[in-house]
């Protein structure tokens, strides 16, 4: 499809069958066949395939994928790819990107994809002063790494850093060596963790400690992706609407309690992206809930604020260790197309959309929750479920749930009969 027809708002795509959403979601990202295929097939993975990823395979356990639309992000219009088994999310970060269509949606960036591994040396004798004199020797212990990590260095990667920490244990001071790589477009555990297996044995020696952890940090400090968008006022309900996501906000900033509840919605949306490119989102959740108390209390990811005119102005910054090379993101045929339907083509740019999609996810809960609540929604959306149930099809599905959420009965007895009534005045008017 042309780069200027193309456009993420896709006014009734939820009303479409899925087939016809998938062939929507083709056109609009250049799928193949063979990748719209494993979308459309149920599971998307081969068993085969599935033996090779993990060990003790014996069958799978679907997770239905979709699409956000709606979305810009620093200009280009996309649709997001979203694996998740919560009912309200989609909908929810398609709302807020809409919302935000006007003022240009999202504007995101990302710093370099660095990573952190740690190497743990525990009794060292004298470990404060072998700190010191190990800080002094730090670009030795840099020349290591970057001769362990010189074939990254033509793709723009490799050792970039080198810090010594002393960690208070109630085992006793331990020196914690950081190694920081450029892991480009990879997510790069298997980098981070082979460069502190290898320089383990120098350090031991440097030290005369005992290396014992030799692994990436999940806390990816100096690997972090934000986003930020505005939201005029009267596009989303006025002065009132913006106040009440305000009042909203600052409770997730003060308040642990609702920090993780906060944290969590926005988690909905960045963790529903990285399974459906087959990303680590643990790895992501780890990094993301630690980032949200560095430093600090545990608090809210997200910012908001009013602009001079009293739009609402929102922004996000949290780690984001995701790759496009490497793992299920090569291996699992649903996660590659998931790659190309996004259109990502760095890592880079699938953080800052993964990101967005946080921000969006956020807001539109905020704004829900400050103003009518999430119930009538979620109502909607469960009617429509029951509608199906019910053996619902086409437009009638609609009619049948906002009829059941109209009356607060949402039950398949009564989808059934408003859905007889419905072909019975279908057959009536056949008559006629
Ligand atoms: C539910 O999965 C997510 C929300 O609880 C997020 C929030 O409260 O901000 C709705």
């Amino acid at each position: 499809m042309a780069e200027e027809k193309r456009t993420s708002a896709i006014p009734g795509f939820y009303k479409l069958k899925p087939s016809e959403r998938l062939a929507k979601a083709k056109e609009f990202s250049g799928l193949s066949d063979e990748e719209a295929t494993a979308l459309s097939k149920e599971g998307g993975l081969p068993s085969d395939v599935a033996d090779k990823m993990i060990e003790n395979f014996i069958g799978f356990m679907p997770v239905p994928m979709g699409v956000a639309t709606n979305f810009i992000v620093n200009g280009k219009e996309c649709l997001v790819p979203m694996a998740i088994e919560e009912p309200s999310v989609i909908a929810a970060a398609s709302n807020g990107a809409k919302l935000c269509r006007s003022t240009g949606g999202f504007k995101a960036s990302s710093t370099e994809p660095l990573m952190i591994g740690q190497i743990q040396l525990a009794g060292v004798k004298n470990a404060k002063e072998q700190a010191a004199k190990l800080a002094k020797d730090k670009y030795v212990l840099l020349d290591v790494a970057k001769g362990l990590t010189s074939s990254l260095e033509k793709y723009g990667g490799g050792a970039r850093d080198a810090e010594v920490r002393l960690v208070e244990t109630r085992r006793g001071d331990m020196l914690v060596i950081h190694i920081t790589i450029n892991t480009g477009d990879a997510m790069g555990a298997n980098t981070i963790n082979s460069v502190c297996e290898k320089m383990a044995p120098e350090l031991e020696r440097m030290t005369g400690g005992k290396a014992r952890l030799r692994i990436l940090s999940n806390l990816a400090v100096k690997r972090l992706s934000r986003a930020s968008a505005t939201w005029k006022k009267d596009e989303i309900g006025g002065e009132g609407v913006v106040d009440a996501i305000l009042d909203a906000y600052e409770l997730a900033v003060s308040d642990p309690f609702r920090a993780a509840t906060h944290n969590k919605g926005i988690m909905n949306g960045v963790d529903a992206v990285a399974l459906a490119t087959g990303n680590d989102w643990r790895a992501v959740e780890a990094g993301s809930h630690a980032y949200a108390a560095f430093g600090k209390n545990y608090s809210s990811l997200t910012k908001y604020e009013k602009d001079k005119q009293g739009n609402l102005v929102g922004s996000i910054e949290l780690p984001l260790a995701v790759g496009l090379v490497g793992g299920a993101t090569k291996t699992h045929p649903a996660a590659k197309a998931g790659v190309k339907l996004l259109g990502a083509k760095s890592a880079g740019e699938l953080a800052q959309v993964m990101a967005s999609v946080g921000l969006a996810q956020n807001f539109a809960a905020l704004k829900a929750l400050s103003t009518e609540g999430i119930q009538r929604g979620h109502m909607e959306l469960h009617a429509r479920n029951i509608a199906v149930n019910a053996g619902a099809s086409g437009d009638d599905i609609e009619l049948i749930a906002l009829q059941m959420a109209k009356e607060g009965n949402v039950k398949v007895d009564r989808a059934k009969q408003i859905l007889e009534k419905l072909e019975k005045g279908n057959a009536e008017k056949g008559e006629e």
